[in-house]
């Protein structure tokens, strides 16, 4: 078994060390000869692409945090009305679904009872279902219209790490691919975006190379915290519910993601002395200052004696001064950011259980793939 873990400690250090190629493979191959993104093995009718008026994404769990992030960048860059909904809820709600309805369903394993439904029930509503998965041949692209992969190769850990950056990316690539398709963007906008995804593996291993031992010791010496509350917002409201997930799943310690939007309207509420916090940042450079937005929010909690750590690109010296800790990650877009700021929650989840001695690769009372409704 250590040979198959490829000397690291768990599954989970692997796939976590594994997400640079995760991402690259999953990148590979898209784009033809005249630079244009091409997802041919879709198979699926242009026409049919063309008119769809609205996108509804279903999944559980992580995947449906990849899903979450996808929506920002799906409706930012292709103008379609785009939702997600856990796959669970929506199968049984009587959803509005047609034959313009764009269901996409994410899954790591494709067996996902839940999803699997969900998938049957909006195709029996006329709507087409592109899968994104990474199991070849599994159920879920099996009774889909068309199929996208991730190829972040075998995922073994229970928890979800390489699959959910695989995952984001592959949504990406679709809403390209729609925009392109329906005009919404210019080629050579399309390529320039292209090209930041294509910079993202090499500041994954950046973050992998120079972060890890600083989050090792920061898991160290917070081992002992009974709850710890996550803040983001845009596409880092996702991201910190997908380490708020980890850290429940690997460590077994009660934990919260919010839209740092939201303290104020409730959760401020929990902040008390020594909270620990974990708030990641908006690019400066993004949209509608919301890098000053989130500062202030940290400002709050901290007044409140919480202790923040904070995930912020690197030269984004602004928030030092109100955290207890930065940890930086390298600098991209703000589409992009999630790609890079999961890492650091991934492995703090990671270290946290293993420090209070904690089987990472099977956590209790959780199974890979849920196979069962
Ligand atoms: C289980 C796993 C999660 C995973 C979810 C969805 O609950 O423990 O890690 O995110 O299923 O799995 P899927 O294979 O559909 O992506």
């Amino acid at each position: 078994a250590s040979a198959e873990k490829g000397g690291f400690a768990s599954f989970m250090d692997k796939e976590i060390h594994d997400q640079p190629q995760a991402v690259a493979d999953t990148l590979l191959g898209r784009l033809d000869t005249e630079g244009r993104l091409t997802l041919d093995e879709m198979h699926i009718d242009e026409n049919v692409l063309k008119s769809v008026d609205k996108i509804v994404v279903i999944a559980c769990g992580t995947a449906a945090y990849a899903g979450q992030v996808a929506k920002y960048a799906i409706e930012h860059w292709c103008r379609i009305p785009t939702e997600v909904e856990l796959a669970h809820e929506f199968r049984y709600r009587d959803p509005v679904v047609t034959e313009k309805t764009l269901v996409v369903a994410i899954s790591q394993s494709g067996e996902t009872m839940d999803t699997i439904m969900a998938v049957r029930h909006a195709r029996q509503q006329g709507a087409k279902v592109i899968a994104i998965c990474n199991t070849f041949g599994s159920t879920i692209p099996r009774e889909s219209d068309a199929a996208l992969y991730t190829h972040a190769g075998p995922e073994i850990a229970v928890a979800s790490t390489k699959a959910f950056l695989s995952q984001v990316v592959a949504c990406y690539l679709l809403g390209l691919y729609l925009a392109q398709l329906r005009g919404n963007k210019f080629r050579d906008e399309i390529g320039t975006i292209l090209g930041e995804l294509q910079s993202i593996p090499a500041k994954i291993q950046h973050i992998l190379d120079e972060t890890k031992s600083q989050v090792l010791a920061l898991a160290d010496r917070n081992q002992d915290v009974g709850s710890v509350l996550f803040l983001g917002r845009h596409v880092g409201y996702p991201v910190a519910m997908e380490g708020a997930l980890k850290l429940k799943e690997l460590a077994y310690i009660h934990a919260e993601g919010f839209a740092a939007g939201e303290l104020k309207h409730g959760p401020i509420a929990l902040i008390d002395d020594g909270q620990l916090v974990i708030i990641v940042v908006p690019s400066k450079r993004g949209r509608d200052s919301l890098h000053a937005k989130v500062i202030s929010n940290i400002q709050e909690v901290r007044a409140r004696g919480a202790n923040t750590v904070v995930i912020a690109e690197e030269g984004d010296e602004e928030v030092d001064q109100f955290a207890s800790e930065v940890i930086y990650v390298p600098e991209t877009t703000t589409l992009m950011a999630p790609l890079l700021t999961t890492l650091p929650l991934q492995i703090f989840a990671m270290e946290l259980a293993t420090a209070k001695g904690l089987d990472v690769d099977q956590p209790r009372n959780l199974a890979k793939s849920v196979t069962v409704e």
